[in-house]
């Protein structure tokens, strides 16, 4: 668990960034409609989140810098007997405060009559505009009304910036409490894995081999995937991000599962392709090789003081030589990869970040320019290849087979660490573990 000690930590590190007279306010998650009035399990905003720990919707943050009367205050339903006993136990306001850390709290209700009052006289504001159409306007609503009071002697804060710039920033670097949470999602996940290539077998149903994933994360207390999981045989391999599960797994086919937990707001992101009978054919073998071997490639890219697309050229490299040597396609190397003629096989990144969001925040580029890698950035390394079932231009025997390998991996002072290690890669690897 993250401490209390470690929200307070991260608040005072934005704060500290903060100009002199600003504001920040942050909105929690809002309560989504999945059918008619029940929703879908409640997912705070990893920013929300990340500052405080509070886990309810309809809650807001603000945090003032250097005010004598309490820095971090709390906006939060208030405590209910008969809602608690309908939907659920709630903090309420003297919740907020014992157990958040929050200088002070007022119920939601409140916001209209208080929130003013702290924006009023603050120089900035620091918000994520657009990502809450209904609290933007009634941000604005606030501002407006302390600028009609202008003859009264009232000052309407006069300018707004991203929030998202500095504490996305923070987000990217990971503490070691943060590191230790993603280790786990990682073997957590890692140990899914493993499930499911014990499980499978032909005849089987994708969404059987989902149910196995799932239950393994569940039963190890990360209570939900950090994404939809994707389980892909035989040609749904080829859609990345295919999410239907629906497919029954054949004989001489592979099976492509994307699946990641996430254990305590943190994800892990992990990708395995097997054959559903347990052993490869020849031609899976041949391109799984080449991706393994890109990855591999991209793993030794990844490290303080590269930048973020050495390990993407990396995999271009192996992957465009791989398919020029199975006759995938014909011609120079270095003129292939200049014209990205690998771009019909392998079309996406080779990773991403990594964190509370599968699909962290952080800048890839900084002036224009890749950024280079530090100690503390975790990031997926992920290469594919996908034959499309239609491709006219190879041999029938590469059509439709659908590869992709993806490991979780954090750079740290002494050089990097595989987060999700723990299940196997290699073709006798996994055959050898399909067969136990
Ligand atoms: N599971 C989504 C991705 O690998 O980026
Ligand atoms: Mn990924
Ligand atoms: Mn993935």
């Amino acid at each position: 668990m993250i401490t209390p000690q470690e929200f307070a930590r991260r608040r005072r590190d934005l704060m500290a960034m903060m100009s002199a007279n600003s504001i920040a306010i942050l909105t929690a998650a809002p309560e989504r409609v999945r059918s008619r009035d029940t929703y879908f399990p409640y997912r705070q905003d990893s920013d929300f989140q990340y500052l405080c720990g509070f886990p309810e919707p309809e809650a807001v943050m603000v945090l003032l810098p250097k005010r004598p009367q309490g820095e971090f205050i709390l906006f939060c339903r208030e405590r209910d007997r008969s809602r608690e006993i309908w939907d659920g136990y709630r903090a309420g306001p003297e919740g907020a405060r014992e157990g958040y850390g929050a200088d002070d709290a007022f119920p939601i209700t409140d916001i209209d009559d208080i929130l003013p009052g702290l924006l009023e006289g603050r120089d900035r504001v620091y918000y994520a505009l657009g990502r809450n159409r209904s609290f933007d306007g009634q941000l604005l609503d606030w501002i407006e009304g302390i600028r009609a009071r202008a003859r009264t002697g009232a000052v309407a804060p006069d300018e707004f910036v991203d929030l998202d710039h500095l504490l996305h920033e923070m987000r990217l670097f990971k503490s070691a409490k943060e590191l230790s949470l993603m280790r786990k999602a990682g073997a957590i996940s890692a140990r899914a894995h493993c499930r499911a290539m014990q499980a499978a077998h032909p005849g089987m149903y994708e969404y059987q081999l989902q149910a196995e994933i799932e239950h393994a994360f569940a039963t190890e207390g990360a209570r939900h995937p950090a994404y939809g999981s994707i389980v892909g045989g035989g040609d749904n391999a080829c859609v990345l991000h295919y999410v239907e599960n629906g497919a029954q797994l054949q004989d001489d086919k592979l099976v492509l599962i994307d699946a990641g937990c996430e254990y305590q707001h943190y994800a892990a992101d992990i990708t395995r392709t097997f054959p559903v009978n347990g052993r490869f054919s020849g031609p899976q073998k041949a391109l799984y090789e080449v991706v393994l071997e890109a990855q591999r490639a991209a793993i030794e890219a990844v490290r303080a003081g590269n930048h973020w697309d050495e390990p993407h050229k990396a995999t271009v490299r192996v992957i465009t030589a791989g398919l020029v040597e199975l006759g995938l396609l014909k011609g120079e190397v270095e003129e292939l990869i200049a014209k990205g003629a690998y771009t019909d096989f392998y079309m996406h990144r080779a990773g991403h970040w990594l964190g509370m969001d599968v699909h962290d925040v952080g800048d890839y580029k900084v002036d224009g320019q890749w950024r280079l890698l530090e100690p503390g950035m975790v990031m997926t390394v992920e290469p594919g290849i996908y034959v499309a079932p239609d491709n006219r231009k190879v041999a029938n025997k590469w059509r439709g087979i659908g590869i992709r390998i993806e490991d979780d991996v954090a750079i740290t002072r002494k050089g990097t660490e595989v987060l999700t290690g723990d299940v196997p890669k290699t073709i006798a690897d996994i055959e050898h573990l399909m067969a136990s």
